[in-house]
């Protein structure tokens, strides 16, 4: 596991931000702390400086007063002195993997627990998508990940991974998944979540496509282990069979979330 130290996360968040920060809030901020710790780790390890590590924000720099990107900012649209890897004409999902979403370690993990814990298929994908949107924005990212990949899944793909947000602060012994500790530990055990993310999960629970998004949120909790390392190509046979991909390119094929896709490959668009 990637150790959260409470001091140095709490002191990763902007000065003052915790008196303003609704408890969803800090939970978010600790997942993409997690996440961008697991990142750096993992880089370190092989010796990366530059490249993929160095798109990543620093603690030094998230601990810098003055003007800053809100935290609801995708990992795209943070600063970075790195260019964007140019995209194919037909961008397909692997290239996103590889060009814009790495080093995804994140995902790739939660996917390879559901793989090699023999979960349908359909979940391992689910989880190997469940973040993804993280790279375009943060906030509500449950809702945001659904819709991006809506037109090209099975809809119970998208149905867990929209409610896999809210699932995350209730437990349910049935399925083996506890309150995360690290709640707990980081926001104590007054934790309330916001009346919307409990009304999200009174939904979800009494859906007959529960277990779709339950099992996102048990998969979530194995996946931040340092020292364990994943290539996307693993995937490859599961994305053919479980994404529909648009013959005319991810963003080209006239979709309603083809912008989606087309801001992801040109972050640098200025309009
Ligand atoms: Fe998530
Ligand atoms: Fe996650």
């Amino acid at each position: 596991m990637v150790e959260v130290d409470r001091k140095t996360f709490l002191a990763s968040l902007p000065a003052g931000a915790l008196a303003v920060m609704s408890h969803e809030d800090k939970a978010e901020a600790l997942e993409h702390y997690m996440e961008d710790e697991l990142d750096k780790k993992i880089a370190a390890r092989r010796g990366e400086v530059d490249g993929e590590a160095g798109s990543i924000i620093t603690l030094d720099e998230l601990e810098q007063e003055g003007p800053r990107a809100p935290r609801g900012t995708g990992r795209l649209f943070q600063p970075t002195e790195d260019e964007f890897a140019p995209m194919p004409d037909a961008p397909t999902l692997l290239d996103f993997f590889q060009l814009r979403f790495a080093p995804a370690n994140h995902v790739l993990q939660s996917a390879t627990h559901a793989l090699t814990t023999g979960q349908p298929e359909r979940t391992i994908f689910a989880c190997l998508m469940h973040d993804v949107v993280l790279n375009l924005i943060k906030g509500d990212h449950g809702w945001w990940g659904a819709q991006l990949i809506e037109p090209y899944v099975d809809e119970r793909i998208s149905w867990g991974i929209r409610y896999h947000g809210p699932l995350r602060f209730y437990a349910d012994e049935e399925f083996g998944y506890e309150y995360p500790e690290m709640y707990n530990r980081i926001f104590g055990h007054d934790y309330v979540p916001e009346p919307y993310i409990k009304q999200a999960y009174e939904f979800a629970r009494n859906h007959r496509y529960y277990a779709e998004a339950r099992l996102i949120t048990v998969n979530d909790t194995y996946a931040f282990q340092d020292g364990m390392d994943v290539d996307i190509e693993v995937f490859t046979d599961i994305i053919g069979r479980q994404f529909k991909q648009p013959k005319e390119g991810l963003g080209y094929d006239n979709s309603p979330v083809a912008h989606m896709w087309r801001t992801m490959a040109n972050p640098n668009r200025p309009l």
